[in-house]
């Protein structure tokens, strides 16, 4: 069971689905944790779970799509918590619709919230997690985890800004790997397959139905099949993995 007593957790995203869940099970382990999402007052009841489960929380209302509001918000964690080992970028949209009839607003909004947002707070932890220090006082990095999509790797039609996004947390994650692996931050993403969420529950049941039969497993996952996944790589348990896209995905492909 993963340890994370002491360590300090930043989730975007995650007043509600994937990124509660993830937050939560962060807290199971024992982390403090630092909830993001637009209106600060979105995350009230994640954060009052958390409390439940014993560890401190508090919620930041942040669009991570605002260079100077992600900048603002990890400069509050800071002073707030005092470190941050674990980052979690999970917010996210989708804004889909056929190429041909996209237009530049829906794809700059879901490039700037997926992919630039990702790189925003990715950023702007970098430079404390590289300070961090463990109990005797030896450098000890930090764990940044992305959410990617099993459509960032395989395509989808009527997807063209959501599936270039994931790509390219796919190659970002990769990036940031290699740029700050010698300081012991290490960087994996997940890449979920059809999870059971508000994002899928706007699919009609026919086409869940579909999705279903092309799934090995036959079923959506959950958002704890995700957290469990996400905990994971924050912990001393997967110490040596970096720079990997875990799909978490019943099977869907490779
Ligand atoms: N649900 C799925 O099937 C699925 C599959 C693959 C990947 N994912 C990814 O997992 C992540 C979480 O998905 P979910 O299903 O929980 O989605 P969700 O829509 O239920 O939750 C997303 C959260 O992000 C927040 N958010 C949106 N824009 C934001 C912004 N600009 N700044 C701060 N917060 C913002 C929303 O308010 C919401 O609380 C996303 O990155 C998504 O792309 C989901």
């Amino acid at each position: 069971m993963a340890n994370l007593k002491g360590k300090v957790a930043v989730v975007t995203g995650a007043a509600r689905g994937i990124g509660a869940a993830i937050a939560a099970k962060l807290a199971e382990a024992g982390a403090d944790i630092a909830i993001c999402d637009l209106k600060a007052e979105w995350c009230d009841e994640t954060v009052k779970l958390l409390e439940s489960k014993g560890v401190k929380a508090k919620g930041y209302g942040v669009n991570v799509a605002d260079s100077a509001q992600v900048d603002a918000c990890v400069k509050e964690v800071l002073a707030q918590f005092g470190r941050i080992d674990i980052m979690v970028n999970n917010a996210g949209i989708t804004k889909d619709g056929l190429l041909m009839r996209m237009s530049d607003e829906d794809w700059d909004a879901v490039l700037n919230v997926n992919l630039k947002g990702t790189f925003l707070f990715t950023r702007a932890v970098s430079r404390p997690m590289m300070k961090n220090k463990d109990a005797a006082g030896n450098p000890c990095g930090g764990a940044i985890i992305n959410l990617a999509s099993v459509v960032g790797i395989m395509g989808n039609a009527g997807q063209a800004n959501y599936t270039a996004s994931k790509g390219g947390v796919i190659a970002l994650t990769k990036t940031v790997s290699k740029e700050l692996g010698s300081r012991n931050i290490r960087c994996n993403a997940i890449a979920p397959g059809f999870i059971q969420s508000k994002m899928t529950d706007v699919l009609p049941e026919e086409v869940k139905k579909n999705y279903e039969a092309q799934i090995p497993l036959r079923r959506f996952g959950t958002v704890d099949d995700i957290a469990n996944a996400a905990v994971f790589l924050a912990s001393d348990e997967a110490a040596y993995i970096t720079g990997q896209i875990i799909s978490v995905n019943g099977g869907m492909i490779g």
